[in-house]
């Protein structure tokens, strides 16, 4: 049974930017974003959701080369796993614009993605790439062309398919006895504990605790054999998985060490969910009041990163251009469009984006880092960040 803790409103669909001529032309599509919690397999997930064919197409904008930190977070990761799975044949799961798969071998690699505009990508680097949804077909496709698959990997994708028997299933048919499958999502645990509640919009279908996916897996006779904490998109797990008859491969201590944290913290319990319900409400009602505050003060106020995530915050908590005047993204399919479901506007990055503005909303918090390097003189010049997590306030 699934039980709804948590409402975010009317939402438009997350990646959907509109540009200045389609705004007023093209009617913004929206859904109802709830969300809820399976008390039997204990997923949390989205109870609308929206088809896939409506979110992943040719004009998809998300590219993970736009962040440093995502580019060395892949490199780091495929050095590790051709010096420890040494994979024949490695299959990516929704493999964007390339920025992991170009690590390894033309030939040692398949790329799946849905969205041509970035399929194009890979197919000009020399992948082998589908560009399809992940299905049994597909599956089934790649069987017969390049046979079993000994090394499947995904990242942000999985969460984004509604159907888990489903893709399992596929995955199952193409991989090996021995083969291992790695996924990496934001982890639920994290999630709940910062606040991050924008980690909910129509893309992020499922968000996975430990304890979530070892029970969907369950069914499909695979086990997570090791999991490893990464500070990717706000906190992530990369789960490392197996069939269970495979008694090659030991399970690591770091599974029963999470899964404990998370019974812990009560994961597993609804009654953390209703908690975090109130403390989102609580969430947009500071947020609005710091950014009414210093509007009403004359400060001018941006926002840095227009992230999915923000999408989330900004129609929650009733923000538009009133309060933020635009925001700045190096994103080049995000420039000179709209926020979905705001009047805000995208402008292109400049390495002086933040001269002369007094705070900056950081859509792009998961990447606090990277940024506040980034911007250190203007950082030294008085120009605040404003955050929402763990709680609404000037950094
Ligand atoms: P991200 O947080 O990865 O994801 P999502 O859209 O899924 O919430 O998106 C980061 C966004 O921030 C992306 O549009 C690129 C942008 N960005 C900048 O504009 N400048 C930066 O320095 C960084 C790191 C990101």
């Amino acid at each position: 049974m699934k039980k709804k803790f948590l409402s975010l409103g009317r939402q438009p669909f997350a990646n959907k930017y509109q540009s200045i001529q389609d705004k007023y032309k093209k009617k913004e599509q929206f859904y109802d974003l709830q969300v809820g919690f399976d008390t039997k397999t204990k997923l949390v997930s989205i109870l609308k959701t929206v088809p896939s064919k409506k979110m992943f197409d040719k004009n998809y904008p998300y590219r993970s080369s736009m962040s440093k930190t995502m580019l060395w977070s892949f490199k780091k990761f495929s050095q590790f796993v051709k010096r420890k799975f040494k994979p024949e044949l490695f299959l990516e799961i929704g493999s964007n614009d390339g920025s992991l798969i170009k690590n390894f071998k033309k030939e040692k690699a398949i790329c799946v993605e849905p969205c041509a505009n970035h399929a194009k990508i890979t197919k000009k680097m020399g992948y082998r790439t589908y560009q399809f949804y992940w299905n049994m077909n597909l599956a089934k496709k790649i069987k017969k062309t390049h046979g079993e698959v000994n090394c499947i990997y995904s990242a942000n994708t999985i969460t984004h398919i509604h159907d888990l028997d489903q893709v399992l299933k596929s995955i199952n048919y193409i991989l090996s006895n021995d083969g291992i499958l790695i996924i990496e999502d934001p982890s639920l645990l994290e999630c709940i504990k910062i606040g991050s509640y924008d980690q909910f919009y129509n893309e992020h279908i499922h968000i996975f605790s430990l304890i979530s996916l070892k029970n969907v897996l369950n069914k499909h006779k695979l086990e997570i054999f090791n999991v490893k904490k990464l500070f990717t998109h706000g906190g992530s797990l990369r789960y490392f998985i197996k069939r269970k008859k495979n008694k090659k491969i030991r399970i690591n201590k770091s599974v029963k060490k999470q899964f404990i944290k998370e019974k812990k913290f009560g994961i597993d319990k609804f009654k953390i969910f209703k908690k975090f319900s109130t403390r989102v409400n609580s969430s947009k009602h500071k947020l609005r009041k710091i950014l009414v505050r210093l509007k009403n003060s004359k400060k001018k106020i941006i926002g840095y990163g227009a992230t999915a995530k923000s999408v989330t915050i900004l129609n929650y908590c009733k923000i538009d251009k009133n309060l933020i005047d635009y925001f700045v993204d190096t994103t080049p399919d995000k420039i000179d469009k709209y926020i979905p479901g705001t009047n805000i506007i995208i402008k292109k990055y400049k390495k002086n984006s933040l001269k002369n503005i007094d705070y900056a909303f950081l859509g792009a918090w998961n990447f606090k880092k990277e940024i506040f390097k980034k911007e250190k003189k203007f950082l030294n010049k008085g120009c605040k960040f404003i955050t929402h997590v763990p709680y609404p306030k000037i950094l």
